[in-house]
């Protein structure tokens, strides 16, 4: 009897702990179902620094609507550092009453009523970049305040973590997120110092992979204490990474320049090379007031739809011979994009014939056998069909530009 006594104390005593216990459990991972293709929208940074407000943030909605971008695919409007304003006396965010005299919530049903959906930053350390307040110490607070707004997607910055380790304070963050109840996509934007792809895929969305991008082609900016690089120079950054990424967590390149002053070649290149990387296409230009050419580029469905593609597979390099590179995305339906970017600055002939060009890719376990298989060659450029796969290909790629061709299985 007085087993069964002790028995039973044990199975009561087990339950009330475990009960209890649950309040204690942290879910330290990223909301699941999100992100299942590479983000695509806009964020302020690129282009307005500090200088951002309600004003511009709805007049960029606005754009991205009357523009095309949101018809070709772009959702997220994101305001990155900057818009915030003090803690009150009980620590919770405010925004910038000069800035945001409407207030967050009032911009992110705007925005919600576009069709859009709202992004918002902030930093894991004391302060952001800019100086602004960072979460330290409020991971859990903020992440209620930005549900209760209705925001949709955090980019989560570096500076002032003096002291603190990446993995835990991203994941911090995500537990926080999940807490709070709003499905918001998580961008760990650690520079990739703390090789966020190794951990990152249960905590965030998407990680950036290097430091910040710099509006030029092919550059490297020294700021002194630190650099941001060119769009080149965060390309080869890239090598080694793709085996990481796939549905739900991407690779980050960092945001697109196309837009901000490069020649057109170089846009197409920039942004056909982000599309085979299946990078964020977070655009960081002026919706407002942009050319017609960097329209043409932002809104190419046929190059969107290499980043888009369904399998989420990441491009690679596959060889690099006098200045050209050629690049290979594994696509759905037996489909292949190949992007040749010639890197040089002046132009270079391009002669191939298809049957000796087969390629094997043993991470996507599959392969471009154009002696077995027939394809359809789509120019994704030109949006001219280019014959097929049993002939030979002669091209001219002018400098710094691209070559982007699908290969569409017949
Ligand atoms: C860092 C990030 C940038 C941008 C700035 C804002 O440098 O990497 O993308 O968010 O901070 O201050």
């Amino acid at each position: 009897m007085k087993k069964i006594l002790n028995t039973l104390l044990a199975i009561l005593f087990s339950v009330t702990v475990s009960a209890q216990g649950n309040n204690y459990v942290q879910n330290y991972t990223k909301f699941e179902g999100l992100a299942l293709t590479p983000p695509m929208g806009w964020n302020s940074w690129n282009k307005f620094g500090c200088n951002v407000d309600e004003k511009m943030i709805r007049e960029i909605a606005d754009a991205m609507v009357s523009s095309g971008m949101k018809d070709a695919g772009y959702t997220y409007v994101n305001i990155d550092d900057c818009w915030h304003g003090d803690r009150d006396s009980l620590g919770f965010i405010h925004p910038d009453p000069q800035r945001f005299p409407s207030g967050m919530k009032a911009l992110a049903d705007y925005v919600h009523s576009k069709g859009l959906k709202l992004g918002i930053y902030s930093d894991a350390g004391s302060q952001t970049c800019g100086g602004r307040p960072g979460s330290r110490g409020y991971e859990f607070q903020d992440a209620q305040t930005y549900a209760s707004w209705g925001i949709d997607y955090l980019k989560y910055d570096w500076c002032n973590t003096e002291g603190l380790k990446a993995e835990g304070a991203y994941k911090t963050m995500a537990a926080a997120l999940r807490k709070a109840g709003r499905p918001i996509v998580l961008s760990i934007c650690e520079w990739g110092d703390d090789k966020p792809w190794e951990w990152g895929k249960t905590v965030g969305h998407l990680w950036r992979t290097t430091g910040d991008i710099y509006n030029c082609f092919d550059c490297v900016e020294d700021h002194g204490t630190w650099k941001s690089w060119g769009v080149m120079q965060i390309l080869d950054k890239q090598e080694g990474l793709r085996e990481f990424a796939g549905p739900g967590h991407w690779n980050d390149p960092d945001m697109l320049e196309v837009g901000n002053g490069m020649p057109v070649h170089q846009e197409r290149a920039h942004f056909s090379m982000w599309a085979m990387l299946a990078a964020p296409l977070i655009a960081g230009n002026d919706l407002r007031s942009m050319s017609a050419q960097t329209k043409d580029v932002l809104t190419n469905r046929e190059v969107i739809a290499i980043d888009q593609d369904e399998l989420g597979i990441q491009g690679f390099k596959s060889s690099s011979l006098d200045s050209v590179e050629t690049w290979y995305k594994p696509l759905k339906n037996g489909d292949w994009a190949i992007c040749f970017l010639n890197r040089s600055k002046s132009p270079k002939p391009l002669q191939l014939k298809w049957a000796d060009h087969s390629v094997e890719d043993s991470f996507a376990k599959r392969e471009l056998n154009t002696k077995k298989d027939t394809y359809r060659i789509r120019n994704l450029w030109t949006k001219k069909d280019m014959g097929t796969t049993k002939g030979i290909l002669k091209a001219s790629i002018p400098g710094q530009d691209v070559l982007m061709l699908r290969l569409i299985k017949r």
